[in-house]
């Protein structure tokens, strides 16, 4: 590309000085200025937010896939665009929507073939302290960038085939000049498709729910709220005893990023995390969620059987399930749940509605640019 356009400039100013050395009385025609090729993209750190500095490590970006302005632009551009579909009729927004803090609000997403899959789509945020790095309800995926290869070709969500998304972008108008001002190349592959759109979805950073300001001092929660905290990190019966798995409150993301079985079942439609390690001691084992945002992410579990935050209570309070492999952890499991008094139980899902943040959901950042 580049050498093409230095031939071509080179010959417009060749054109240019012959024809001036021949008619020297005219006045000399400005010489028009090459476009400038924006190949060195601007570097654009993450903004840690200070709650997130002062209490958990750094995020985890890897050194090969630096965040840029014009990275993250891309990366936002294809996760909205359906052009990555087999018939260009679904984006990951459809299955990732900012307003349903990037995941969908039905049980079981479609795919374009109209099938079903037995997956609950999953919000994303925060995903770039996703430390030990393992995404999907099972952890099969190592990185955003490995795990952004899967729902293009997935058949029963985009449908697509690698080769048939790159022509599809490549013969695009706007996008070999995006992939070069991000990349400094505008000979697109999937590797770099999946880099940008890794990139923006580490943009995606939720920290500001009314329990993120009463931590920094800035808001207060009510009373009923603060009762459903305590209960939340009491683990005697008729507690909560939510912490272990999801944080006491001291960390942000809530959420350990770890696999647990938390009593949902006795035998396994979906053996979880076990498909992965081929280990039965995984059996029915999926990542901990994070609990903010659940006001907007309903339905809730890895297939999505809770359709409120009542029925999540519900469980964990009188529906827990013994099985082989039901995590230690959850330690009223004998009693089938900690027996939560209704009360406690309106104070706890009080408690759980603070952490959703209301600024997130509407960030002009993380909307639909197309
Ligand atoms: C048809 C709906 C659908 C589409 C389209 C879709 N996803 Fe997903 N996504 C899901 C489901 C369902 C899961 C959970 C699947 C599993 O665990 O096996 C998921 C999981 C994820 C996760 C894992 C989050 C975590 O915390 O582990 C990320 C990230 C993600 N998708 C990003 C994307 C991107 C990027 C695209 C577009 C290239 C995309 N998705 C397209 C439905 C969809
Ligand atoms: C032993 C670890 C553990 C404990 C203790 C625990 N959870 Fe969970 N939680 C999980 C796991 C793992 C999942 C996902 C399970 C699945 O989908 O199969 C989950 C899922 C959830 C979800 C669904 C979120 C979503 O996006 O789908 C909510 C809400 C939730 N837990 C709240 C709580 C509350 C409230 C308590 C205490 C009453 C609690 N959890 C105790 C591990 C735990």
């Amino acid at each position: 590309m580049r050498n093409i356009r230095t031939l071509i400039t080179l010959i417009i100013f060749t054109a240019f000085f012959t024809s001036c050395s021949k008619e020297v009385k005219e006045e000399p025609i400005p010489v028009p200025v090459p476009e400038p090729t924006t190949n060195t993209p601007t570097p654009a750190p993450l903004q840690i937010p200070q709650l997130f500095a002062q209490t958990i490590n750094p995020p985890l970006i890897p050194t090969n896939n630096p965040q840029t302005i014009e990275g993250v632009a891309l990366g936002r551009k294809l996760f909205f665009d359906p052009i990555l579909s087999g018939d260009g009729t679904l984006a990951c927004a459809s299955c990732h929507s900012p307003e349903f803090s990037f995941t969908d609000s039905s049980r079981f997403s479609t795919g374009i073939t109209m099938q079903q899959g037995d997956r609950n789509s999953m919000a994303i945020f925060n995903a770039a302290w996703n430390w030990n790095g393992k995404f999907f309800w099972d952890g099969r995926a190592n990185s955003l960038e490995n795990q952004a290869l899967g729902p293009v070709v997935n058949p029963i969500e985009m449908n697509n085939t690698w080769p048939t998304a790159m022509a599809s972008l490549q013969a695009h108008p706007d996008y070999p000049g995006l992939f070069n001002d991000a990349f400094g190349t505008s000979t697109i592959d999937s590797t770099l498709v999946t880099m940008a759109i890794a990139q923006f979805e580490r943009t995606l950073i939720s920290a500001n729910s009314r329990f993120d300001r009463y931590i920094m001092g800035q808001s207060a929660l009510t009373p009923q709220e603060l009762s459903g905290f305590n209960i939340y990190n009491n683990g005697n019966i008729g507690g909560g005893d939510c912490f272990h798995c999801h944080g006491d409150g001291s960390n942000p993301l809530w959420t350990d990023n770890d696999f647990h079985n938390n009593g949902l079942d006795a035998t396994f439609t979906d053996n979880g995390r076990s498909i992965v390690t081929g280990n039965s001691a995984d059996d029915g084992k999926f990542k901990t969620p994070s609990l903010r945002n659940l006001a907007y992410s309903a339905p809730y579990m890895h297939d999505g059987r809770f359709a409120t935050l009542d029925e999540v209570i519900d469980h964990y309070s009188t529906g827990v399930v013994m099985s082989s492999t039901i995590d230690p952890l959850m330690q009223h499991a004998g009693t089938g749940g900690t027996q939560m008094s209704p009360s406690d139980k309106a104070d706890l899902k009080a408690f759980l509605l603070s952490l959703s943040d209301s600024d997130f959901i509407v960030n002009p950042d993380f909307q639909d640019p197309n």
